[in-house]
């Protein structure tokens, strides 16, 4: 498993649609397999603009959809036979009808699912698939508590599903449809490659447990970790807050980049800001390695008053708690307009990390 953390969602389009132009490159005639959803949209764009601009065709490229909602209608907008030609098909030079996806018009459901799977079969399934996460963890739409061997098959939606996709049918959650047909976990991992793109905080919790975690079917996604060909890419876990617009110039986004090189980047840093999301351990983890070495190079830190820094900073003295945006703009203003203050924390931080972290 290899996985890549970029600094932004575009950062992500582009590295994914470089490997998709690499496979296109040596393989013009490859099988993809397309993700619906937001998480792949910003990678879509970015497959259009290549398109256009000649750098990459898909005139013989033959597409396989993750999955479809059972019970709408045929010309329903949010039917994902139609989000995909909307999103790619038409815009690349895609064949129409090269873009598969299960008919979920079928009466017969559970011959569209075995169809479905015969016609991946005889495709020599997916060359690379394409993947978003839910935030309870599920691909495809292979929900917790299903089998990890499963093929293409009718699925019932979890309410949180159901919940996170009322944005695309107005909000309303009764208009979500409460079945689909999705590939199984098992057909997904037929793809030679499985390249994975999350985005947003609401995603951390469910890329814990496919990175860090047992493989288990109440984490859907785990499986992954048996796969010998598969990148995550993870990109704005850390959603900046409200309150940081004000100092929106000073504040630098850092990349996220091996722990090695913190230091050197933290001692030209005013104020270290960890974490900027809260309730969320995969974000404090990191963040709390980087308050460690933040403190190691006398450079003062805000977090929020959650483990590990609400035991480890003393706030006023080694660094400042804050819970509410207000909290967060007085500490930054106090640290950003002075440089004595700064020293002071800075220094008081650095001593105490030393005390209590040096061997006996
Ligand atoms: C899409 C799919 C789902 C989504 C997942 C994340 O075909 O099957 O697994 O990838 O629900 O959706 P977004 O990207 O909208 O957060």
């Amino acid at each position: 498993m290899q996985l890549v953390i970029l600094d932004s969602a575009q950062a992500l389009a582009q590295r994914a649609a470089d490997e998709i132009e690499s496979l296109l490159t040596s393989k013009p005639a490859a099988v993809l397999g397309t993700a619906t959803g937001s998480s792949p949209l910003p990678l879509y764009d970015e497959l259009a603009a290549r398109c256009a601009a000649g750098r990459i065709s898909f005139a013989e490229v033959t597409g396989f959809m993750l999955d479809e909602y059972v019970g709408l209608p045929e010309d329903h907008p949010e039917r994902y036979a139609a989000f995909m030609e909307r999103n790619l098909r038409s815009r690349v030079d895609m064949r129409p009808g090269a873009l598969h996806g299960p008919d979920a018009l079928n009466p017969d459901l559970q011959a569209a699912c075995e169809d479905y799977e015969a016609a991946m079969a005889a495709a020599g399934y997916c060359d690379l698939q394409i993947l978003g996460i839910g935030s309870d963890g599920h691909i495809g739409f292979n929900e917790p508590g299903g089998p990890l061997d499963s093929r293409t098959h009718v699925g019932v939606l979890t309410e949180q599903t159901r919940r996170d996709n009322a944005r695309f049918f107005d909000d309303d959650v009764d208009a979500v449809p409460t079945h689909c047909i999705t590939q199984g976990l098992a057909t997904i991992m037929e793809a030679r490659r499985l390249v994975l793109i999350a985005t947003g905080s609401n995603k951390a919790e469910a890329v814990e447990h496919l990175v860090e975690g047992e493989v288990s079917e109440d984490w859907p996604a785990s499986v992954m970790q048996r796969h010998p060909e598969i990148e995550l890419w993870l990109g704005g876990l850390l959603e900046p807050s409200k309150a940081l617009d004000a100092f929106g110039d000073r504040v630098r986004r850092m990349p996220f980049r091996p722990w090695y090189e913190l230091p050197a980047v933290l001692r030209d840093t005013d104020i270290c800001l960890a974490p900027l999301a809260l309730d969320n351990r995969f974000n404090e983890s990191k963040s709390a390695i980087k308050w460690l070495e933040a403190a190691l190079v006398a450079t003062p830190t805000i977090a929020s008053p959650t483990e590990p820094f609400r035991e480890a900073i003393d706030p006023g003295r080694t660094g400042f708690l804050a819970s509410t945006e207000q909290e967060w703009e007085e500490a930054i203003e106090l640290l950003i307009g002075s440089a004595a203050e700064r020293t002071r924390v800075g220094a008081q931080a650095q001593r105490e990390v030393l005390l209590h972290y040096s061997p006996e």
